[in-house]
């Protein structure tokens, strides 16, 4: 018996049903997504884009991502699912020793995370990878598109050729060997992520990688319809929340000027009594 939470995405690859992942960053929305029924979270780098504001994913910091599993963590507790199991993101520039990645993957283990992800599949990676796992902590890899290192891409569209397949096997072998136990594969041609699931004995997490992946992650903000526009073709907008909180927000402020807001049940009256005896 093996006692990680994250073991939820092996028991999909096992039963051949894919597993649900939803990328987020705070209490409410994990409360939310455990109680639709997700089956495991990630608190991901994309924090950087999608709420604070920044251009890219450079910008994480440790505090930042420690600051938002805690606060997932919090959101999953509170849920009708408490067990839900949380990824999180080990940022840009955490793991370059073997020393850093293990502080930095201890800090977000204490924050509440039940496994830690980082990107590539590179000596330095492949050693922090082996170190977090030899410290007791499960690891998830992520490749084929990897955020951190867009600057070293020209494409977003990964496992076009059969040489990029290749080089995609050879990465995604070296991580299941240093002991993975799932990884994530970003925008990767289905073809490729079809051959990397079956050859792989871990499973795979497929975001734009294709259907056959074991289970398929997508960032909150996206498939809810939070995010201003779908930033790739492979987000599916399942609502367009944006729109309906914009039209909230047009009638908060239009209601405020026309004096239609507040009215009585919105507030308190001082009791009937009391009111007399502080008129007379
Ligand atoms: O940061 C993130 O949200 C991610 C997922 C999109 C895989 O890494
Ligand atoms: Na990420």
């Amino acid at each position: 018996a093996r006692f990680s939470p994250i073991q939820v995405l092996s028991d999909a690859k096992a039963r051949g049903e894919p597993a649900a992942m939803i990328s987020l960053y705070d209490a409410p929305t994990a409360e939310l997504c455990c109680d639709a029924g997700v089956d495991c979270l990630l608190v991901g780098d994309s924090l950087g884009n999608v709420v604070l504001g920044y251009e890219n994913f450079i910008s994480v910091t440790m505090a930042d991502m420690i600051r938002h599993t805690e606060a997932v963590a919090r959101g999953v507790k509170e849920s009708s699912r408490p067990g839900v199991p949380i990824v999180a993101d080990l940022p840009f520039g955490s793991y370059t020793t073997v020393a850093e990645a293990a502080r930095n993957g201890a800090d977000l283990m204490r924050a509440g995370a039940h496994a830690v992800k980082l990107e590539g599949a590179g000596p330095a990676t492949l050693e922090a990878v082996r170190a977090i796992i030899e410290m007791g902590a499960p690891v998830v890899g992520h490749l084929g598109f990897t955020p951190q290192s867009a600057l070293r891409f020209s494409g977003v569209v990964q496992g076009k050729t059969g040489g990029a397949a290749e080089d995609l096997l050879r990465d995604a072998l070296a991580l299941q060997e240093a002991g993975c136990s799932a990884v994530v594969l970003e925008a990767v041609t289905r073809e490729v992520a079809e051959l990397l699931t079956k050859t792989l004995s871990v499973p795979t997490i497929g975001i734009g990688a294709g259907a056959a992946c074991d289970g398929q992650v997508l960032v909150f903000h996206d498939l809810v319809g939070l995010s201003k526009r779908a930033p790739f073709r492979f987000v599916k907008r399942y609502a367009e929340a944006r729109a309906i909180l914009a039209q909230a927000t047009r009638d908060f402020v239009e209601e405020v000027r026309s004096g239609a807001f507040p009215v009585e049940e919105h507030g308190w009256s001082m009791p009937e009594d009391e009111l007399e005896g502080w008129r007379a």
